[in-house]
């Protein structure tokens, strides 16, 4: 009798869980992505703003390619060929003949499998622009992805209205699989309605080439060629703005450094605007390598001779704003540099050994670390002016009306919360630069590509004036230094 009730019990067991389990399998499977599901979707910037757009996404299997935009004839739509990177498959497609200045839904995807819908704006071409722009989100984890995507979100909180994202670089920690997956997971939804202007970071794509330029659809056709990275430029209202890649020969090559000035010299609009990740002016712990003080030495020359107005970079993860500077000097009409912060949650503290030497501290108009413990900020004479609501990850945004570009950066916080109970969002810098405007004349018409030939030839000479800086001028400069980076690597642990 007892065998028979442990065996009836023993068959009860063994049903109930064969019910239990069976319909939790079975919810597992379902839960499994579709492996012709379309991830890692961006909608880009891609040849002439008011009428083009560029999408790129990815499967896990080998799938048609196929873009439906409302009420737009798919002979508007130009796909490139599908191809495999790093065990997924990658989609490019070119949309044009759009209208400008309207809002559209769009899907991207195969016959058989769609992404949810999105939305992107044509620009309308009118001299009124709104954009964003963060950097560094650099991430690793599925909890700091989800961080940098919280940044993201509250910047479109505060602009609702803006035409684009700039992402000035560093996507990603190491440009892995798993990396870009985490970070799709927390941006897809960010980026599925949002135009992106992507810069390349010299962590997206670290030791694998390519990795950036197949994320993104992105016009290249009159660039200069590089490697880990991509230059490009467009039109966007009354604004010109050019992309750089600083991952190539250090930071910059002297072919770039042509392609910039033949690029800014070849636009009548108003607005001059660059960005790119690595930064001339900071105080973080980049700033003490040769390619910083390159960029110092080159790029601000570039930026003198074609009368840039602002340059807007990231990779030292603080936010540093320096006055107008010309010739290296300070000038009322000069160019305004802005290291943006970091949108994610590696952030640096001020590397004191620096100022004065690599970053003249006159050259500061504001400076915010956004680091636990510190939340430093530059007030002309103390680095050690803490402001607790400047910890945590930072994002900027830009309006341009006419003559008017109004800029303003803002922190939102690791853990203040305002009065209904929301993460503190605090304006942390403002500032207005004016100009008036129909001044700017085009001086350069020719053909501003260069051909790998070219490239290649010029890398050579590129290498030596690179050679020549970090010898000739940052070398002794660094020796100078040593001393008090000692000093800061045993009194404060910081190098
Ligand atoms: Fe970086």
């Amino acid at each position: 009798m007892k065998k028979f009730i442990l065996s009836t019990v023993s068959v009860i067991l063994t049903v109930s869980l064969f019910i239990c389990c069976a319909p939790v399998s079975l919810a597992d499977d379902s839960a499994l992505p579709d492996p012709a599901a379309p991830f890692r979707i961006h909608v880009t910037v891609n040849g002439d703003a008011k009428t083009e757009k560029g999408f790129c996404w990815y499967t896990a299997d080998e799938t048609d390619s196929l873009v439906e935009i409302e009420g737009v004839d798919a002979a508007n739509i130009a796909y490139e060929d599908v191809f495999e990177w790093e065990g997924n498959y990658c989609h490019k497609a070119k949309a044009t003949g759009l209208e400008p200045g309207r809002e559209y839904t769009y899907t991207v995807g195969s016959k058989d499998v769609r992404s949810p819908e999105g939305r992107f704006v044509t620009d309308d071409g009118d001299d009124s622009i709104n954009f964003i722009a963060v950097a560094d989100v650099q991430a690793s984890s599925a909890e700091n992805f989800e961080k940098g995507a919280d940044t993201v979100k509250a910047a479109l909180a505060a602009m609702p209205d803006a035409e684009f994202i700039i992402n000035a670089g560093d996507f990603t920690n190491d440009s892995t699989n798993e990396e870009w997956d985490l970070y799709a997971k927390s941006f897809d939804p960010i980026n599925l309605s949002n135009t992106l202007v992507p810069v390349a970071g010299n962590h997206d794509g670290l030791g694998v080439w390519d990795w950036f330029d197949n994320m993104f659809s992105l016009d290249t056709s009159e660039s200069v060629q590089t490697r880990n990275g991509v230059n490009y430029s467009f039109d966007y209202g009354n604004a010109h703005i050019a992309v750089l890649n600083t991952n190539d020969l250090l930071s910059i090559s002297l072919a770039q450094l042509k392609w910039l000035k033949n690029d800014m010299n070849s636009t009548d609009k108003d607005w001059k605007i660059v960005t790119m990740h690595k930064t001339p002016y900071t105080l973080g712990k980049d700033g003490k390598w040769p390619d910083a003080l390159y960029l110092q030495k080159s790029l601000t020359k570039a930026a003198d001779e074609c009368g840039v107005d602002l340059i807007l970079s990231g990779h030292d993860h603080q936010y540093l704003r320096t006055k107008p500077l010309k010739g290296n000097k300070l000038s009322d009409d000069g160019t305004t540099y802005v290291l943006l912060g970091t949108a994610g949650s590696k952030r640096y503290e001020v590397r004191k050994f620096l100022a004065g030497s690599f970053m003249k501290t006159e050259f500061i108009n504001t400076l915010i670390i956004q680091k636990n413990g510190y939340g430093n900020y530059w007030n002309g004479s103390d680095f050690n002016d803490t402001k607790p609501e400047n910890i945590g990850g930072c994002f900027n945004t830009i309006n341009i009306k006419g003559g008017e570009l109004t800029f303003n950066s803002y922190i939102l916080s690791d853990e203040m919360t305002d009065e209904n109970g929301e993460r503190l969002v605090t304006n942390t810098d403002t500032f207005t630069l004016t100009k008036e405007t129909g001044k700017n004349k085009a001086t350069f018409s020719g053909d501003n590509t260069t051909s790998e030939l070219e490239y290649a030839l010029g890398v050579i000479p590129s290498l030596g004036a690179l050679a020549a800086y970090a010898f000739g001028i940052w070398l002794p400069k660094f020796l100078f230094i040593v001393p008090r980076i000692l000093e800061s690597v045993i009194v404060d642990d910081t190098f």
